[in-house]
């Protein structure tokens, strides 16, 4: 894809949290993720959306649920309140119009337990210049069970504002999908093998399986068109700008893992 219309910048928990911890927040690294989807909002307005990931708030709220009790995961709307909260705060003082969203009033679950948007929401705040600032939520199915949909899964729904140019930029604290000490460049939903059998056991503490969860979700995301990138916040240096700019012109140094369903395997061109 060498043009996107919309970009998902999603902020892993691992990243501004300590998951092992309840409602654990480190603010500084949230004013540095902030100011950086705050540069990258103003250099492309009304077509960023921010995702938080749940860190110690989303996966403390949704561990050791009980199965048989339908309403079990409503404490994760409260706790993701207050971590989209803390994003709108902090991006209101980096001087942006931010906005805070809960999915599950902006979207719905599908028949297959797919959330898609129900509502003009997202794409209003987006045409009026707005930052929407989203994170995972729990959605009721057509019986009120409520139904955790993580953070990575999220930006699935936000591809329908821009069918087949969306970029979805998921960042965490490794390199990308790792296969020993190399950085997977790409990976497909028709050859994802190799880079699902690289996926090591995810800690206890983790909610929605860690890196083989997100890779499962950018498999799908990328099944619906979009291109998901992973790679490591702490990589992004003064400007976040190139994360706007095609992938075979982002800086040869970012490490990264590409996710798309077609294309050629992006090339450094600089
Ligand atoms: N093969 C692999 N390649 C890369 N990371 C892996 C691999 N196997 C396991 N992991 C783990 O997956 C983690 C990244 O996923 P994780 O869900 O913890 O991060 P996050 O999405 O940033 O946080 P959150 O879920 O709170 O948003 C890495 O820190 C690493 O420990
Ligand atoms: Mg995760």
């Amino acid at each position: 894809m060498h043009t996107a219309d919309l970009l998902v910048l999603k902020i892993g928990g691992s990243l501004f949290s300590d998951k092992r911890l309840d409602r654990h927040l480190d603010p500084a690294a949230v004013r540095r993720y902030a100011r950086i989807a705050a540069d990258l909002h103003r250099a492309a307005p009304g077509r960023v959306v921010l995702v938080s990931g749940g860190g110690a708030y989303g996966h403390g709220a949704v561990r050791g649920l009980d199965p048989s009790e339908p309403f079990a995961a409503l404490a994760l709307t409260g706790a993701n309140a207050e971590l989209r909260w803390a994003w709108t705060v902090a991006l209101r003082e980096a001087g942006v119009a931010a906005f805070p969203v809960q999915f599950a009033a902006a979207a719905v679950l599908g028949p297959g337990g797919e959330a898609r948007l129900s509502g003009e929401s997202v794409a209003r705040l987006l045409a009026a210049g707005v930052l929407p600032v989203l994170s995972g939520d729990c959605l009721p199915d057509g019986s009120g069970r409520l139904h955790v949909v993580g953070s990575d899964r999220v930006p699935g729904a936000l591809t329908a504002l821009a069918p087949g140019a969306t970029r979805i930029v998921m960042l965490t604290d490794v390199d990308g999908v790792m296969d020993g000490d190399t950085v997977v460049p790409r990976l497909t939903p028709d050859g994802a093998g190799a880079g699902l059998r690289a996926l090591r056991e995810t800690p206890r503490w983790d909610t929605t399986g860690g890196m083989a969860g997100k890779l499962a979700a950018a498999l799908g995301h990328s099944r619906k068109g979009a291109e998901c990138v992973i790679l490591n916040g702490a990589r992004i240096g003064a400007d976040p700008a190139f994360l706007l700019d095609p992938v075979e012109k982002w800086p040869g140094n970012v490490p990264r893992t590409v996710v798309t369903a077609d294309g050629p395997v992006p090339e450094n061109v600089d």
